[in-house]
């Protein structure tokens, strides 16, 4: 990297931990001290222990392992560790106040903009190089965002988001939401070796065969799924795997999460504590990975492996080589994508024509996140870096399932093809919907 080219990459860092942290504040700022402090779902922390947490994450990565500075106090560190303390019991934590936590947040930051300055991005240490830690650290906060929406979305009652009710969104182009497109069989090369901006679990790459399949253009649409509602679907045993067919007869979910259905039968939809009318168009959202595979049996197709679905965003066929993001590898804008909270939900399928990937897929990233049939696993040749837990302590656990792509909750800081997330088969309030796969005869 060049004196230039690390001027520019500092600019590009300070302006990320700028816009990252003005939108933890513009969600946090309108809510009252009781949105913030209580618990509303034991699914979810209450908001300010995200708030002392994104704090507590940027002190420890920034200010201690980076500058070597001392704890700011060492009580905080184990208040807002996730493993020592599970969602569920976070709302009985002496937890910083929202001022204290307002005030933590804006004191560490004040350092950080310091330690920016200060830290040699070129020849520093592996932390430090190409910025990694400070990208890990506004991709960890743009995370954190995606979970605070997820815990406002769980409440029955309205938030108060001015926002909320004007989405910002392209104009729709009328398509038919079941069209697929056919990948031909060979291989791609999977992941990145990025250290600048993926984290760990995206490295190395390596080549991976995918035989031919066939992948729905669109995401699935809330008029594919309601289908499946009408056709008996959640009573269907045959249509369930065996331990899907356990959390069915242990939930009473016969919709999707927020899913309303009015006097005279039409479905509305609860977002953000506002009933909205279901539309037909765009990508169902919050459904488990259990309903997703219910689904597929019923649609006749399939949930993608995490390796056909980055092949499909990511594999130019032309020229053999992956892109960033499925169009390319210019940044996001409004027209690739529906990311970066601007939505306040999916956009109907066929509204972003430019984020096609190569092959012709739409809307890989932004709208919803897409479960996988893949379980989360190491790559061959992974080392964990820079920490055991992001990653690593959750390859064990068979009950996680990935899901690719973005959401519109998701900041563009974490928005590529080789972005993975996870979660538990269960999980509903995630902005996760689905995207089939059918093999080719
Ligand atoms: C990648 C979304 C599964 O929320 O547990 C936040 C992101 N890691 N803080 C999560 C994360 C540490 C992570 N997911
Ligand atoms: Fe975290």
């Amino acid at each position: 990297m060049s004196r230039m080219s690390q001027i520019k990459t500092k600019h590009r860092l300070e302006r990320g931990l700028h816009r990252v942290r003005s939108r933890t504040f513009s969600l946090t700022d309108s809510l009252t001290d009781d949105d913030l402090h209580k618990q509303f779902d034991p699914l979810m922390s209450p908001l300010v222990w995200d708030m002392g947490h994104i704090a507590n994450f940027e002190e420890f990565w920034l200010l201690r392992e980076l500058a070597g500075r001392k704890a700011q106090d060492p009580a905080r560190d184990a208040m807002y560790n996730p493993f020592d303390n599970p969602r569920g019991v976070r709302g009985e934590l002496p937890l910083l106040n929202r001022l204290e936590a307002a005030e933590y947040l804006t004191e560490v930051r004040h350092d950080v903009d310091i330690v920016l300055r200060d830290t040699d991005i070129v020849d520093g240490s592996p932390l430090a190089k190409g910025g990694y830690v400070f990208e890990m650290t506004i991709q960890h906060e743009a995370q954190h965002q995606e979970t605070i929406l997820q815990a406002l979305n769980l409440r029955p009652d309205l938030v108060p988001y001015p926002l909320a009710g004007a989405r910002r969104l392209p104009e729709r182009r009328v398509v038919d939401d079941t069209e697929r497109v056919r990948i031909d069989g060979g291989p791609f090369s999977m992941g990145t070796d990025d250290r600048a901006s993926a984290y760990d679990n995206e490295r190395p790459t390596h080549q991976v065969h995918v035989g031919a399949f066939e992948i729905d253009r669109f995401p699935v649409t809330n008029r594919r799924y309601a289908a499946f509602i009408e056709a008996d679907g959640y009573s269907r045993s045959d249509l369930w795997t065996s331990d899907g067919w356990r959390w069915r007869t242990t939930v009473d979910h016969e919709a999707p999460q927020g899913w309303r259905a009015d006097r005279q039968g039409a479905w509305t939809q609860l977002v953000f504590g506002r009933a909205r009318t279901l539309d037909p168009d765009e990508p169902v959202i919050h459904i488990s990975f259990w309903e997703a595979e219910a689904f597929a049996n019923f649609d006749g197709g399939r949930l993608p492996t995490e390796a056909e679905w980055e092949k499909a965003a990511a594999l130019d066929p032309v020229t053999g080589l992956t892109r960033k993001y499925p169009w390319g590898s210019t940044a996001p804008t409004r027209e690739h994508a529906n990311i970066g909270q601007q939505g306040w939900g999916p956009a109907p399928v066929g509204s972003y024509p430019l984020g096609a990937s190569a092959y012709g897929v739409e809307q890989l990233l932004g709208d919803v996140y897409e479960w996988t049939s893949s379980r989360f696993l190491p790559y061959p040749g992974y080392t964990t870096f820079p920490y055991p837990e992001y990653s690593e302590v959750f390859f064990e656990d068979e009950n996680f399932r990935v899901l690719r792509g973005a959401s519109w909750a998701t900041s563009s800081s974490v928005a590529r093809s080789t972005f993975r997330n996870w979660d538990y088969r269960r999980r509903r309030q995630i902005m996760a919907g689905i995207r089939l796969a059918w093999d080719i005869a």
